[in-house]
């Protein structure tokens, strides 16, 4: 676990080179060179006992809503120690709920993830800066009205109980998600802010500190760096955090690195969006469709810039792509939570979340196209209350409000690993696919030093495995379901499309093969029943001797696997066009709707300028 001696063995080149200068005789100089190896591996061996390791940030013990399950970290602020759970992301000042944002009549449960009593603590500093935040101000996806007072605090680890001495903080007082409609509930957690381009945060004369620089400053880490995974509460992956280093086992494959920009800070093009499945069959009438980022959307050309922000819940897209996505999913549009709710009672939503079926991203990589996939068992979120009355589940993706500051929030980065090395703002940024919920828990920890991190060979889909239950596979040998296809945007799944993919001299071919095969099976079938006949010399039961084998798809006793008979209807019906299939059918969502006062587009988002 602890990093090689590499880092300390630097600093014995030099003397040894500078050795070279003294005009020595041969002996003594060989002599001299030999004790100075011995010196400079001893000292080697001695500085690696001083390089730092990573520390691990503590995953929270609670889960949070009321869009979630999510997961946050466990710190403790101040002296003595309060423990508060934060979202970890975002820059600059991190978030704290303090004990006057909820009353006796706030919605519950307000400020779940703990607040902080500033009066209790002796190492707060709440008079050296001078600057007030009036309010949050609106950013991109979110809108948070509120009052933040900014501070200094000392805020420690369980790792080793590393303690950051003045870190730059602000304290909560009152902050709500607000509604279009102009409902609002009280947030449950905070956020812990992992950095910024520049080494600490300056208010007029007063440096307040961020955790990497801070960190990395005291050598209590090799790097002002951090690796992050969300994972995922529901299937049990436990949230990764690591700073100065990170669990190279929460990336898999070859990881994109980034040079951080100047602003636009873990912004990264989006090319397309796809919907796959792994293997076994499909519970879509294809078992690959592409180019959903811009179907339907004529502006969209080569790709959008989207921004990793693990500080907010959904995937927040064009309206656009979100409806390519949704349109062959058993989902409802619920317009007063700017959300899809998954139709629970749909036969196909379970055969969606629990096969192995993907959403698939695919970003303009540092060397390559890298393609993330986001298995659609964590896409099968929760709303709660007090949100609604009744545990929903739904799908996370919404336009962001009034702009096209495109993001992709925690539901995305439950598959996605990202992770900085500042480096003084002259650094990368790292974004890999993570890993599903059969990952060994013992983490790999390795130190961010240098513009590359490494991956993981494991397989993606075998860490999968343990969790997904495949659909027969209609493409198997005997069996007689319909051949699934490859498609791209625009044909789904519509009828008029599915048949104009093949040119004119392609269909001319399907149909000269056609009355060929035909033609081939009357001759065999003649042959084969004028011997039989000969044969037995008998009647009736010999006229289907030869269509024996494809009469069995229609015996109505012998039933085809339910799977198989599902996509033969759904592939004959044509699309599952999402008015038609799914707005008659009465679901028991709709009783959810009975909470009006809450209602609306959520935008949550404790911390602006996170962006
Ligand atoms: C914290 O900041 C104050 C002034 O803002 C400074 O006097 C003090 O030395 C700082 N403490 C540490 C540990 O950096
Ligand atoms: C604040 O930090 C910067 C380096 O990040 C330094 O140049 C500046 O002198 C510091 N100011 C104070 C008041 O410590
Ligand atoms: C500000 O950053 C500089 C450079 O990393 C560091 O030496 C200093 O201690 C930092 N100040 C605070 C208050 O964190
Ligand atoms: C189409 O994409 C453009 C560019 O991102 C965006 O401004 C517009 O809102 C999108 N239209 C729809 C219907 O989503
Ligand atoms: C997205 O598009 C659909 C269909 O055009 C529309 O019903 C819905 O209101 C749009 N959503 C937003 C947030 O604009
Ligand atoms: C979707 O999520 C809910 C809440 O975690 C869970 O109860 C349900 O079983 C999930 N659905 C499927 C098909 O796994």
């Amino acid at each position: 676990m602890r990093p090689s001696h590499f880092y300390g063995s630097g600093s014995a080149s030099p003397s040894y080179f500078q050795l070279k200068k003294f005009d020595l005789s041969s002996m003594a100089r060989h002599l001299v060179i030999g004790i100075l190896a011995i010196v400079s591996l001893f000292s080697s061996l001695v500085d690696s006992q001083d390089v730092p390791l990573p520390v691990r940030v503590s995953p929270s013990n609670k889960h949070y809503g009321p869009d979630g399950p999510w997961q946050a970290v466990t710190v403790k602020l101040g002296d003595p120690e309060q423990r508060v759970d934060l979202y970890p992301g975002g820059i600059f000042e991190s978030a704290v709920l303090t004990t006057d944002l909820c009353d006796n009549d706030s919605p519950q449960p307000c400020g779940s993830g703990g607040m902080y009593d500033p009066s209790k603590s002796k190492t707060l500093d709440d008079t050296s800066i001078k600057i007030k935040f009036e309010a949050d101000s609106t950013s991109g996806a979110m809108s948070q009205p509120g009052k933040a007072q900014p501070v200094m605090e000392q805020l420690a680890f369980d790792d080793r109980n590393h303690v950051v001495a003045n870190l730059s903080m602000k304290l909560i007082t009152k902050l709500e998600t607000i509604f279009p409609d102009g409902s609002s509930y009280p947030i449950q957690v905070g956020q812990l802010c992992l950095g910024a381009p520049q080494d600490n945060q300056t208010f007029d004369s007063v440096n307040a500190s961020l955790i990497p620089n801070y960190l990395q400053d005291k050598r209590f880490v090799p790097s002002s760096s951090y690796g992050l995974h969300v994972g995922s509460a529901a299937l049990n992956v436990p949230l990764s955090l690591w700073l100065g280093g990170y669990d190279s086992s929460r990336t898999l494959g070859s990881v994109s690195s980034q040079p951080l920009p100047a602003s636009s800070l873990f912004t990264i093009d989006l090319l397309d969006i796809g919907v796959g499945v792994d293997h076994g069959g499909s519970p879509f009438p294809y078992t690959e469709r592409h180019g959903i980022l811009a179907e339907g959307n004529s502006s969209i050309s080569t790709s959008v810039p989207v921004t990793m922000n693990p500080g907010a819940p959904y995937m927040y897209l064009p309206n656009s792509t979100c409806e390519a996505i949704a349109k062959d999913l058993p989902v409802t549009y619920n317009a007063k939570y700017g959300l899809y709710f998954w139709n629970t009672q749909d036969p196909e939503y379970a055969k969606i979340i629990t096969s192995p079926t993907y959403l698939s991203l695919t970003f303009r990589g540092s060397a390559d196209n890298l393609t993330i996939k986001v298995p659609f068992q964590l896409l099968n979120l929760t709303l709660e209350a007090p949100l609604v009355s009744q545990s929903t589940s739904y799908f996370p993706c919404q336009p962001p409000n009034n702009s096209t500051a495109y993001s992709l929030g925690r539901a995305f980065l439950q598959a996605a690993f990202i992770g900085v090395n500042w480096d003084k703002g002259n650094g990368n940024w790292f974004l890999a696919q993570a890993p599903g919920p059969n990952t060994a828990l013992t983490p790999v920890q390795k130190p961010i030093t240098t513009s590359t991190i490494d991956g993981s060979t494991a397989n993606w889909a075998d860490t999968w495995k343990t969790v997904w239950t495949p659909l027969p596979d209609p493409n198997a040998p005997f069996s007689s379901g319909p051949q699934a296809k490859n498609i791209t945007a625009g044909q789904s799944s519509r009828p008029t499309s599915s048949g104009s993919t093949l040119s004119g001299g392609g269909i001319a071919g399907v149909v000269i093969a056609a009355v060929s095969v035909i033609l081939l099976f009357f001759a065999v079938g003649y042959f084969v029943r004028r011997r039989k006949h000969k044969r037995s010399g008998g009647g009736g039961q010999l006229q289907l001797a030869w269509w024996s084998p494809t009469e069995k798809k229609e015996d109505p006793e012998e039933p085809l696997p339910l799977y198989q008979r599902d996509v033969t209807s759904s592939g004959s019906k044509g699309p599952r066009t999402l008015v038609e299939a799914d707005s008659g059918t009465p679901t028991q969502h709709n009783e959810a709707g009975g909470v009006q006062e809450l209602g609306g587009n959520e935008r949550y988002e404790v911390h602006e300028s996170g962006r």
